[in-house]
């Protein structure tokens, strides 16, 4: 039987051998030039590389887009409906892998780990010295949640464990769980004001693209700490850039940014007042699996004409 040919972006060992012999992989190539362009039926994306309707005229075999994770940012999905392809992503399963990152950046930030690796391994530390590296209690501190989605609402539940106030703001307010999880709907403002940390748990779309940038950092306490696990694009980086290098916020972590990477003599990456990690909010080994084998079962579903387990809208 003939392999069916499809395009992926840096497909994983693991997701290669769940895909087994059935398929004749193209690695990602969007230049018209590429020949497999026209041939290819499916699409597996990693996150990054543009789909849109340029991309899939080129393509016009394509049944189904696949996505390796739940963001598609990157996917025009109504030229994908247009088109009569069919688009499938990962919800559900990266949750609580993508709070426990965030929970582990807001606690590196605030307890100096990154910093304090490196000094503890460098020549300066001859010494303990009880005056050196005070962190920012995280127990009782008052948290801001921007995007009060899935993934918002599991970090709402770990922070209950450091017995932090919640707050919370995003498109929609949700009274249902501001009652189980006891969390505070505020304006974006008060929340900026407010919380000691914050993180962006939201997806990025026309209206939250730069959702953060001079003003709203500005508006944060000289203290606060900010930490992206959305997209890159969320936060408007120069902002963010001459915020932290003047101090007018304390820290930030990102785990995402816009490019990703960045150039690596961007100018972020100078800062000591700066953790970040290269997209793993959901990058531990059950729920990669999980993605992996949602991934598959998507594009196997969308070559069949079948409707998508777990389709985007
Ligand atoms: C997602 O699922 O969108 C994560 O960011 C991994 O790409």
């Amino acid at each position: 039987m003939s392999r069916i040919p499809i395009m992926g972006d840096d497909l994983p060992s693991t997701m290669l051998e769940m895909l087994g012999h059935d398929f004749e992989l193209h690695p990602w190539n969007a230049s018209p030039e590429n020949p497999a362009l026209a041939v290819v039926q499916g699409l597996i994306t990693y996150g990054h590389p543009r789909v849109d309707g340029p991309l899939l005229d080129r393509c016009p075999n394509v049944k189904v887009v696949s996505n390796h994770g739940v963001g598609v940012d990157h996917i025009d999905v109504p030229a994908c409906t247009a088109r009569n392809v069919v688009v499938g992503n990962t919800p559900g399963v990266l949750d609580a892998s993508t709070a426990d990152m965030t929970i582990a950046l807001l606690l590196a930030l605030a307890r100096n780990v990154v910093v304090g690796d490196t000094f503890a391994r460098g020549p300066n530390f001859t010494h303990y010295d009880p005056s050196n590296m005070i962190g920012t209690e995280v127990t009782g501190a008052t948290l801001g949640i921007i995007g009060l989605g899935r993934i918002g609402r599991q970090v709402a539940r770990r922070a209950h464990g450091f017995d932090m106030r919640v707050l919370y703001h995003g498109r929609t307010r949700q009274l249902a769980a501001e009652q189980t999880l006891n969390v505070e709907y505020v304006s974006l403002d008060a929340l900026l004001s407010r919380s000691d940390f914050i993180t962006l748990n939201c997806p990025l779309t026309p209206e939250t693209k730069h959702l953060i940038s001079t003003t709203e950092l500005t508006k944060m306490k000289p203290s606060a700490m900010l930490i992206n696990m959305a997209r890159g694009g969320v936060v408007d980086q120069d902002a963010l850039y001459t915020a932290l290098s003047t101090r007018v916020i304390a820290g930030a972590a990102l785990d995402v940014t816009d490019p990703e990477p960045l150039p690596r003599e961007h100018r972020l990456l100078t800062l000591p007042n700066l953790i970040i990690t290269p997209h793993l909010g959901s990058a531990s080994d059950r729920t990669r699996n999980r993605m992996q084998e949602m991934t598959v079962e998507n594009l196997r579903s969308g070559l069949r004409h079948e409707p998508l387990p777990y389709g985007v809208k």
